[in-house]
């Protein structure tokens, strides 16, 4: 039999390695697989049994069955895995080998690596890859970053494998650098953000109008069929039904409230910060992860304060169909962060970001897939230096068609005692976007008169600085 020479080599043979590597496989492409746990390569090697896959315990026979010049891609934990994986795999290496990091890896990491191997003359690729389980067994995401060259070697690999959606590949070459990090991460910040809007939004209709899980999932189900279609609104509706294994009742009503998190949505809001890019929303979803994490304190503050926790009394039908009006407004804000997150570092970092290609490639496969990023990819389509969705004319419509059911909605939590941090922060995002005027003077004001900071005027140009009359 001839030898066959891999196409590429995965280390790392985790749900998310091996699921690729049957992809690859699928596609007709012959792929090697290790891993330092043997079991997850036998693992492999049964999967793949009677496909182009070849599971090996050993570095050495791993990379000496590669085609030269050879692709060794990684799914493994961000950090000092990657590094680890790296220096393993070096050793072996020539020049003009590549190495692909598909893991969710600091951008910041990713540019360090680019220069350590770009010494070595070691070509490197920075791949965000977005869809869990299922996206990587039948069709991902892929945000690549790196140099172009390289990408050309890898790319028909990543479009035979990745998620499709009107017969475009959902992956896209999307700049030099750390590039596909960061445009993984900001896709992580927007999960966040959309996560937390829909638990705000189970939390009302649970504990504000008493739906129980049947009518949860069947609100839901109904809302996916319409303008909120997508794949974290079509998880939900199916988790309200799971049941608890062999106990009685729904698994969801057993589970934990305390959030846990990797950090790809810290990342965004820190990395938000340091390029002054608001991002109430997803920022609020960060905390409420943090805050959830409190739970025994949670416990005892509900003993100190207690809530007067009562039940909306009005028409339910009416008041959950403004909730599905306020969701929708906060889904398209917190996408407009993102989008003009990823604005700024472009022009900070000279990424070059095409927000278009980036909206289009998250139309499938990923985790905040969405039929409105059909309308997001549109509107940059339209007008690609656009500095906020807001302004653009059709998002604009959609915003103000349900600006009455996002007030509705947080003046009506307030008063049933359930807190909607996201939801308020979308308003709160929207209407001081929209303000031409905002009591910013008064901080200036403050600033000079403690700090002697100086401020600007509104009717004179240059900086001043009062000494401020003790009255
Ligand atoms: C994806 C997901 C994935 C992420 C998990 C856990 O795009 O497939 O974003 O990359 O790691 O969702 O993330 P957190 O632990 O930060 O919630």
């Amino acid at each position: 039999m001839d030898k066959i020479e891999y196409e590429l080599g995965m280390v790392g043979l985790g749900v998310m390695g091996r699921n690729l590597v049957l992809n690859f496989a699928d596609h007709g492409f012959p792929v090697s697989g290790f891993d330092k746990d043997v079991s997850k390569v036998s693992a492999l090697n049964s999967e793949g049994a009677g496909k182009m896959i070849k599971g090996v315990n050993s570095l050495q026979e791993f990379i000496s069955i590669l085609k030269k010049p050879r692709v060794v891609m990684m799914l493994v934990p961000a950090g000092a895995p990657v590094d680890a994986v790296i220096n393993d795999v070096l050793p072996f290496l020539e020049p003009g080998d590549l190495i692909i990091d598909g893991g969710n890896s600091h951008f910041t990491d990713t540019n360090k690596r680019f220069k350590e191997l770009g010494n070595k003359n070691i070509n490197f690729l920075g791949v965000g890859i977005s869809g869990g389980e299922q996206g990587a067994r039948f069709g991902p995401s892929i945000m690549p970053g790196g140099p172009s060259a390289s990408y050309e070697r890898i790319r028909p690999l990543f479009e035979a494998v990745s998620a499709k959606v009107n017969g475009s590949n959902c992956v896209e070459y999307l700049g030099t650098g750390s590039a596909g990090h960061y445009v993984k991460m900001v896709h992580n910040g927007i999960e966040y953000g959309l996560m937390q809007l829909i638990s705000e939004t189970y939390d009302v209709l649970k504990r504000g109008l008493n739906y129980t899980n049947d009518e949860l999932h069947d609100i839901f189900d109904t809302w996916n069929k319409g303008e909120l279609q997508s794949f974290l609104i079509e998880i939900t509706a199916d988790i309200f039904l799971q049941p608890d294994g062999n106990k009685s009742g729904r698994l969801i009503d057993n589970i934990l409230d305390k959030a846990k998190q990797k950090g790809t949505g810290k990342w965004t809001s820190q990395d938000a910060m340091d390029l002054q890019v608001p991002l109430n929303t997803i920022d609020a979803a960060v905390s409420m992860r943090d805050m959830s994490a409190y739970k025994e304190e949670r416990e005892n503050a509900a003993k100190i304060f207690q809530s007067n926790q009562y039940l909306f009394n009005g028409d339910r039908k009416v008041f959950a169909n403004k909730l599905r009006g306020a969701l929708f407004f906060s889904m398209i804000i917190t996408f407009a962060q993102g989008m003009a997150m990823l604005d700024s570092a472009s022009r900070e970092y000279h990424y070059n970001f095409k927000l278009k290609d980036i909206a289009k490639i998250w139309r499938g496969g990923c985790i905040i897939r969405a039929s409105l990023l059909e309308e997001i990819a549109e509107a940059f389509e339209n007008n690609p230096n656009i500095p906020n969705l807001l302004l653009d004319s059709e998002i604009s419509k959609e915003v103000l068609k349900r600006l009455e059911n996002i007030r509705f909605i947080i003046k009506s939590a307030i008063d049933l005692e359930i807190p909607v941090p996201a939801f308020s922060a979308s308003l709160s995002y929207f209407d001081s976007y929209r303000s031409p005027w905002l009591p910013a003077n008064l901080v200036q004001a403050q600033r000079d008169l403690f700090g002697a900071h100086t401020y600007e005027r509104v009717d004179e140009k240059g900086v001043y600085h009062t000494l401020w009359n003790k009255i």
